[in-house]
């Protein structure tokens, strides 16, 4: 059937919006929801690899980098992520303990696929987190896990995103109990936070309205930083490459901690620095980050929760107040703000949302 705008003005407007129903569906293809715990993978045992080598590109390639946190956090296990077309190129070194684990909205992009078939041929066991059911890498990989946001048009990608990261936090929890590091109530909490998610994305877009007027600020900059740390610094790096592709406002993203080693040689009197930062046990290290910046006159856009927000004696000009929820549904949450500042940065700059200039969809060529 042909995807329809509805009362929508873009597809990407659309799209953010349809986040609750679908990330819900995905979630709800890996729980079992009256045990509250996750199906298991019949198909993979997690024992049996030593690391998972996750391999994406763009925005799938920040949700690689998410679950790459979690996995590592859940699991115990050593993952290593890799931009595709570095990986490709490069003659890694693999072994037949790695899990080659892909991410990939279309199914179909060039370098994610060579990659893939780069493994299948070194007999790596390959998966693949994909939205199109009958694309190349759902028929070619060993084990094809789905994340169910149904057709994606914008050539911007949001829902895809965040049923990535839905669909990756179920790879975490299956390997944390497959290989003991998590015990069943540690299971069940973060199953139980995970399927708050759809209704706290809901929340978080009824900030909408806040995140437009912040946007419409921003387009008044020639550049904006994003920074972050831990698992909000691939968020960072979302925001950054989102901004760029459609509003075309130069946009950067550093991990908060990188930026004394360079980047804060950038920071001048109102230069936009949107700090992605719910509270956690990293929330000092990131306000002191902040700390520095406003100090040099920055103008701080802070993404954080209620408890950042109590925390916070930073001098910030605007706040993004997302709902309180679960951590392992955090940066799930904190993508929609980011979403939301850059489409509204583009709408504002009239650009061609849907289809900006110089992209495709899925990169099916080099
Ligand atoms: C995202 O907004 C981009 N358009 C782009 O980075 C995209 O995520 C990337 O090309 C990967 O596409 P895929 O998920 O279809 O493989």
């Amino acid at each position: 059937a042909l995807a329809e705008k509805g009362n929508y003005r873009h597809f990407m407007e659309k799209e953010i919006h349809e986040q609750p129903e679908v990330i819900a569906r995905t979630l709800t293809h890996y729980v079992d929801p009256f045990r509250l715990v996750v199906r298991p993978f019949e198909s993979i045992d997690f024992k049996q690899y030593d690391r998972i080598l996750i391999v994406a590109c763009g925005t799938a390639g920040y949700a690689g980098q998410v679950a790459g946190y979690w996995i590592e956090q859940i699991a115990g296990m050593p993952v290593r992520n890799e931009v595709a077309s570095e990986f490709r190129y490069r003659d890694p070194a693999v072994s037949k303990r790695d899990l080659a684990l892909f991410i990939s909205q279309s199914g179909e992009t060039a370098d994610t696929l060579a990659a893939m078939r780069f493994c299948k041929d070194r007999g790596l066991t390959t998966a693949v987190v994909v939205n199109a059911a009958h694309s190349t890498m759902a028929r070619e990989a060993d084990i094809a896990l789905p994340t169910l946001a149904g057709p994606e048009i914008g050539v911007a990608s949001t829902k895809a995103f965040t049923c990535q990261l839905a669909a990756l936090a179920m790879i975490a929890i299956n390997a944390g109990r497959a290989r003991g590091h998590i015990d069943a109530n540690r299971e069940k909490e973060l199953v139980t936070g995970l399927l708050e998610a759809p209704r706290d994305v809901s929340k978080a877009l009824e900030m909408e309205d806040e995140a437009k007027r912040i946007a419409g600020e921003l387009t008044q900059s020639r550049s904006v930083l994003y920074l972050g740390r831990g698992v909000y610094y691939p968020l960072a790096q979302e925001g950054a490459l989102k901004l760029k592709e459609i509003s075309y406002l130069h946009a950067e993203a550093y991990a908060a901690g990188e930026l004394k080693h360079g980047p804060i040689a950038l920071i001048e009197e109102n230069l936009p620095v949107v700090v992605v930062a719910p509270h956690d046990h990293l929330w000092d290290k990131t306000m002191s980050t902040m700390q520095e910046v406003a100090a040099r006159g920055a103008r701080v856009i802070l993404v954080t929760d209620s408890a950042g927000l109590a925390a916070c004696d930073v001098k910030r000009e605007d706040v993004i107040l997302l709902p309180d929820c679960a951590p392992i549904a955090s940066p799930i949450v904190a993508a929609v703000a980011i979403q939301l500042l850059a489409y509204h940065a583009a709408v504002y700059k009239g650009t061609d949302v849907d289809q900006p200039r110089n992209l495709a969809k899925s990169v099916t060529v080099e």
